[in-house]
């Protein structure tokens, strides 16, 4: 090993980030952006870059469940992203509908619970049924919980999550009803927030529960990102000082 690293000058080596294993972040969200232009800078179509975008996911998710993490939230699709050509988003719900298949054989051995977060009425026939059937599955109680945000806006979830507590209870409203009625209700809000691709803004990502997270900006477009950039985003986060509005 050191003999390895003695041929190549420092500059040129991977920096390790120093994380703690034991103050890993236990809700890491991220806004997985960058597909396209991954796609477009290698002359591919934007669709393959959502292949190569889905597959990063599964990488991803799988070394959040090595380190500790509990629950990991990734933003798919918006309730923006239809603008967007048919064609391409008939392509990203195909891969979204792969993947709960191939979820749907391997979840128990995999090991993970997963969510699916946004406003689900559009979804019909298998795609609907294979939602509702991977959602009601039950691996183990320490499976990492992964919340897939589909047909997903910060805006619209609190719209509806105001309707359904107000149905419920009327006005006045505390923090509490609404929470109840979040597409995240009983989980815990992210502690990390993670947008590749160099942009630098929330595009209506979990608007309540960003109160107090901690952001990471990653310039890398999301299939080139790393579990390496993982760490550092989470070094990143172990080194800030969370106040939640107090003083320490
Ligand atoms: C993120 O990648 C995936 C979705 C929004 C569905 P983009 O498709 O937004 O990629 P860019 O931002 O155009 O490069
Ligand atoms: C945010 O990315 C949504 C997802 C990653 C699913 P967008 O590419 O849609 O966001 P904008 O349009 O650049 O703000
Ligand atoms: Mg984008």
């Amino acid at each position: 090993m050191l003999g390895k690293n003695k041929e190549k000058p420092t500059e040129e080596r991977p920096v390790a980030p120093q994380v703690d294993m034991s103050r890993i972040p236990a809700h890491i969200a991220i806004i997985m952006d960058g597909n396209g232009r991954w796609a477009t800078s290698r002359g591919l179509p934007r669709t393959m870059g959502h292949r190569e975008g889905a597959q990063k996911f599964r990488e991803i998710a799988s070394f959040c469940q090595e380190i500790g993490v509990k629950v990991l939230t990734v933003y798919a699709f918006s309730t923006e992203n239809w603008k967007r050509p048919a064609e391409e988003v008939s392509a990203i719900f195909q891969l979204f509908q792969e993947y709960l298949r191939e979820a749907k054989e391997e979840l128990q051995t995999r090991n993970i619970r997963i969510r699916v977060l946004g406003d689900l009425t559009p979804f019909k026939g298998e795609l609907r049924s294979l939602i509702d059937e991977v959602q009601s599955m039950n691996p183990s109680p320490n499976a990492l919980v992964a919340n897939i945000a589909v047909n997903y806006g910060g805006r619209d979830e609190l719209v509806t999550a105001a309707n359904a507590a107000f149905a419920e209870k009327g006005a006045p409203l505390t923090q509490e009803d609404v929470e109840r009625h979040l597409y995240t209700a009983g989980q815990p809000d992210p502690d990390l927030i993670i947008r590749t691709s160099g942009e630098f803004r929330i595009s209506g990502f979990l608007l309540w529960q960003c109160a107090y997270s901690e952001l990471y900006f990653s310039e890398l477009l999301w299939p080139d990102f790393t579990p390496e950039e993982l760490l550092r985003a989470i070094a990143s986060y172990q080194g800030r000082n969370r106040r939640f509005g107090g003083i320490k």
